[in-house]
């Protein structure tokens, strides 16, 4: 028996395909014409997983990608894991080859909730059941499960942060401060309920003229960032400081949905701003590039989300229905890990999506080593690094 395993761990090792070669993979080996950044494991004893990742151009998916990979690898399973370039039909071709190659489940993570109906309908007649990871996958009966962060209580914690640190109170209209929004892609259900949450928890002092958004932009429309690119974060924010505080007037708070377009944000304040002031920059991932800002003073939290905790739900979840079980809200007892069980937030268009739900905290210079004590992450020198491979 024992021969047999380390048999079957080398044929894994020697059978791990790496083919990349898109602008995600950073890697100099040429693409197979079409192929998108992949990895194969050979079928684990408990069947073959098919992990679909929107991007390796931001940060988390990748974490993301190797949690579930290293957790489903280390409980005994195949894994597929594909990166698809944020490009909609890349994913959609790629999920169409994991169907093919015949994976006994689907863990999505979409680049475009809208896109994926067709595909997800085959792999439903197929019986491939799919969880919806992290983004809600919409307009689709395939999905059984959606595993995700609460995504409002993320927009919640960065307007709080901002009523916080500001020691904004309704009862006092004598400060008033000036605000700018930077929400995320449009194409991503999670993004509205970022945006959302943080002007929920903003709106009254808005309407008080407390908080003044100087540009005019306060709808999610006006402030989206199409796939969260920091280039584009960059780029708009240039143009508000450029038609709205070249004349002095003074930047607050920044407010941005995640750390992909905090990144641009807080170049184009470091680069275009005239005041002297430090505003405020929010910010979601614990990206390391972010951690460092924060260290620097020029971003001033993050709202962390443990992927390597969402990867252990995943998996506990994907082994729950694998043996044909049908997870609820007892599941949670198996993750010893701080999860809400939802049947009533998340409806994708074809009704309720049952929710498992993590739990997300903010990360500022002051609590940095609550990071380093998950083990994800190891001081260097005054700033962060991650220690994952
Ligand atoms: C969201 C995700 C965030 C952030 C963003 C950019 O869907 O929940 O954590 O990473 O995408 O990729």
């Amino acid at each position: 028996m024992k021969k047999f395993l380390a048999l079957a761990l080398a044929m894994a090792m020697s059978l791990t395909l790496v083919a990349c070669g898109s602008k995600d993979g950073g890697s100099s080996a040429p693409a197979a014409s079409g192929s998108s950044d992949a990895s194969v494991s050979v079928s684990g004893e408990g069947g073959t997983v098919g992990i679909a990742m929107p991007t390796k151009s931001l940060e988390r998916w990748n974490r993301d990608g190797s949690y579930l990979k290293e957790q489903f690898e280390t409980a005994g399973y195949g894994v597929e894991l594909k990166y698809s370039d944020n490009d909609v039909e890349q994913q959609n071709n790629d999920i169409a080859a994991m169907i093919a190659d015949g994976v006994d489940l689907l863990i999505v993570a979409a680049i475009d909730g809208d896109s994926l109906s067709n595909v997800l309908g085959d792999a439903k007649d197929a019986g491939i059941p799919v969880i919806s990871y992290d983004r809600l996958i919409m307009n689709t009966d395939a999905i059984s499960y959606y595993v995700s962060f609460d995504n409002y209580t993320v927009g919640t914690l960065q307007g709080q942060f901002v009523i916080d640190q500001l020691g904004l109170d309704l009862a006092d209209t004598s400060k008033t401060y000036n605000i700018e929004f930077t929400a995320g892609d449009p194409a991503d259900n999670n993004a509205g309920y970022f945006f959302n949450g943080a002007f929920d928890t903003l709106k009254d002092y808005i309407d008080a003229g407390i908080l003044n958004v100087v540009s005019g932009k306060t709808t999610f429309e006006q402030v989206a960032t199409p796939s969260w690119s920091t280039d584009t974060a960059l780029e708009n924010m240039q143009n508000t400081l450029a038609s709205y505080y070249s004349d002095g007037t003074v930047l607050d708070v920044a407010l941005c949905s995640n750390d992909s377009t905090a990144l641009g944000v807080a170049q184009a304040i470091t680069s275009d701003y005239a005041g002297s002031n430090a505003p405020l920059v929010t910010g979601q991932d614990g990206d390391i590039a972010n951690l460092r800002n924060i260290v620097d003073g020029i971003q001033t939290m993050t709202v962390y989300k443990n992927v390597a905790n969402e990867a252990i739900v995943t998996l506990e979840l994907a082994k729950a229905m694998l043996v044909g079980e049908t997870p609820d809200a007892s599941l949670i007892d198996t993750f010893g890990i701080d999860c809400a069980y939802d049947t009533s937030s998340y409806d994708n268009g074809t009704g309720i999506i049952p929710s498992y739900l993590l739990v997300p905290s903010v990360i500022t210079k002051d609590n940095l080593q609550e990071l380093v004590d998950t083990g994800l992450y190891a001081w260097d020198g005054d700033y962060l690094k991650s220690t994952a491979n």
